[in-house]
């Protein structure tokens, strides 16, 4: 296979660019985070534009939209601004509340996904600036929106997104932070430890990455399981979200993330005997609530793959498998724990015997609608 020479002696460009992901999220915060706070050299934004935006919203697609869930989180969390997450094919034809008040962010590895693009020109039409994430220099997306923050990840080739995935997420939480300052809602302090905890991100992602045999092995051991279902709260829902997504793109296993609170409006009908559920549990706020969704899914027969931070690894008696992740900032887990996720996914498909960089019916990048 002439392509073969390009994965760099790993199976799947999909494998290869997990690896690649510290240094990608490097790229990312290179120059733009440090121990003082968060700069955007070249952004058009700045505090006398701020003073007149009342709305803020975020359009995506697809796994992009997901880093857009939680930079919404972060938004709400470090600048205290409200912000809508929309699909990008649900914004354009529900005539959006935009104006020349709104700051549009949109989402897009490609730069060049049709929904995303129009999300923008019917915005611009009605004044709004247009600030766009994008991965690719140049595309159509980043041409067209006023400003541009490049996620800095490199080519992903790969139809399942993984460093583009985990770079949008960083620069949301950059964004957050350096609006957080721009609007005076967030103290220096605070950005000093958002910026030192992204710092960590590289090495976390790292660490994540020493577990493969872990996650292969549990791949292994359950790769004929029909569905699976996600659960968190909080930040941990969205990354839930996503790693239910990588799942379903690249192995076909039917599979659902759900707030876990609202697991028991629904969803635990269809928890059997066996039924596996992966418990995001990075969040102290709420880690006890999780531990009462445990029980619940447990006394249902689940078999509960919980993930938590070092100090937590007492949950052990609570649940049939734990993965350790290292103790962090609970504000930057979305970034590492992903990681964890994402190679479930791929060694559950691998173990499948599944076409990992080709899923069926899935492009890269959808630029007709
Ligand atoms: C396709 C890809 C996804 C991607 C989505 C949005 O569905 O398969 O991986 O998340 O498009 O793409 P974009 O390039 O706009 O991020």
């Amino acid at each position: 296979d002439p392509g073969d020479a390009e994965k760099g002696g790993y199976d799947h460009f999909m494998l290869k660019e997990m690896v690649e992901q510290p240094k990608a999220m490097m790229e990312t915060l290179m120059g733009r985070c440090c121990e003082s706070g968060v700069t955007f050299a070249g952004l058009k934004l700045n505090t006398e534009m701020m003073k007149n935006i009342n709305r803020i919203q975020i359009v995506a697609c697809g796994t992009a939209y997901h880093a857009g869930m939680v930079g919404k989180y972060y938004f709400e969390k470090f600048a205290r601004i409200s912000v809508e997450t929309e699909a990008a094919s649900e914004y354009r034809y529900k005539d959006p509340i935009v104006d020349k008040n709104t700051l549009l962010i949109v989402i897009s590895q490609s730069g060049e996904t049709a929904d995303t693009l129009a999300a923008i020109r019917l915005a611009k039409e009605r004044g709004a600036w247009v600030l766009a994430v994008t991965n690719v220099v140049g595309s159509s997306i980043a041409r067209e929106a006023d400003d541009v923050i490049y996620t800095n990840a490199g080519p992903e080739i790969a139809v399942a997104s993984t460093k583009a995935y985990v770079t949008q997420v960083g620069c949301m939480m950059m964004l957050a932070s350096f609006l957080g300052e721009l609007n005076g809602k967030m103290e220096k302090a605070e950005g000093s430890r958002i910026c030192h905890g992204l710092m960590m991100t590289p090495g976390l992602i790292e660490k994540a990455l020493e577990t493969q045999a872990v996650i292969k092995a549990f791949a292994d051991k359950n790769h004929k399981i029909y569905d699976l279902f996600y659960m968190g709260r909080g930040v941990d829902l969205y990354t839930s979200m996503e790693g239910s997504l990588k799942l379903k793109e690249i192995s076909y296993i039917h599979s659902e993330a759900y707030a876990a609170g609202e697991l028991k409006h629904g969803p635990i009908a269809l928890i059997e005997d066996g039924t596996i559920v992966v418990a995001v549990c990075t969040q102290e706020n709420v880690f006890e609530k999780m531990l009462s969704n445990i029980k619940e899914v447990k006394a249902r027969g689940a078999h509960v793959l919980a993930i938590v931070q070092e100090g937590h690894q007492d949950i052990a008696t609570e649940v049939d498998e734990v993965w350790v992740i290292p103790e962090m900032d609970d504000d930057i887990t979305a970034i590492p724990t992903i990681v964890y996720l994402q190679l479930l996914a791929y060694y559950l498909a691998v173990a499948r015997g599944c076409d990992v960089d080709k899923p069926k019916n899935l492009a890269k990048s959808v630029t007709v609608e």
